[in-house]
């Protein structure tokens, strides 16, 4: 599998949000991360469907909502109608993940479930043959910026171990630069979300590419 790049935009300047995507997408990345913070999964907020509709009405790339909301059953829906192509919800959410999972994918979206760095992996294998990929944090959720969880790497081996010879894809997400874009790399992750690297750094599609080829 290629390894995609995926810009989070939570790092991007939203008052010109519009002109960031664009930048990026210019600059070469496979696909945009969205990160949708409800306040009480997470100590943060972010946006919801709305803003989720007018990014897909600019850009082609496909669109990676991360849903750290408590409830994700009633939003799914309204993501979906918003044209996101990957979307995930977290494992330590109670929820029935394997019907939610089927409603995602029936609706012809791609289903992930993410995974905070202090749970444990153990819930995987019963939900493997449901999702489509799984999303490793690498940092608490909640904020860009972090410094990476080097236990993350044990994490990603783990997970392919488990995914075997199935079409799954793994994301890291959190504290990437071009240091752990390597170690990650190695350990054979297939999408890479990186915000405050790619949008603070000067040059996106220098940066972009230097993931890419690190
Ligand atoms: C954190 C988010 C991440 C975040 C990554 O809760 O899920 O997607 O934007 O930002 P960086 O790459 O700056 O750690
Ligand atoms: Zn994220």
């Amino acid at each position: 599998m290629k390894l995609k790049i995926a810009p989070s935009i939570l790092s991007s300047d939203f008052l010109h949000l519009e002109k960031e995507i664009r930048a990026v997408e210019q600059a070469g990345a496979d696909m945009l991360h969205l990160d949708i913070m409800d306040g009480h999964f997470v100590p943060n907020l972010t946006f919801g469907p709305g803003i989720v509709k007018k990014v897909r009405s600019i850009t082609h790339l496909p669109i990676d909502a991360h849903l750290m909301i408590t409830n994700p059953a009633d939003f799914i829906d309204k993501f979906i109608d918003a044209g996101v192509n990957y979307l995930s919800f977290h494992i330590e959410t109670d929820t029935n993940y394997v019907s939610l999972f089927r409603k995602i994918r029936k609706l012809g979206v791609k289903a992930g479930i993410a995974i905070n760095p202090e749970t444990s992996i153990d819930a995987l294998p019963g939900v493997i043959d449901e999702i489509d990929y799984v999303l490793i944090m690498s940092v608490h959720p909640g904020f860009g910026g972090q410094a990476f969880i080097e236990e993350s790497v044990k994490k990603i081996i783990e997970t392919k171990v488990i995914i075997g010879s199935r079409q799954i894809e793994i994301e890291i997400d959190g504290g990437i630069n071009y240091q752990t874009a390597k170690l990650v790399k190695e350990a054979s992750v297939n999408i890479l979300v990186a915000g405050n690297f790619i949008f603070k750094s000067d040059d996106y599609a220098k940066t972009i590419a230097g993931l890419r080829n690190v």
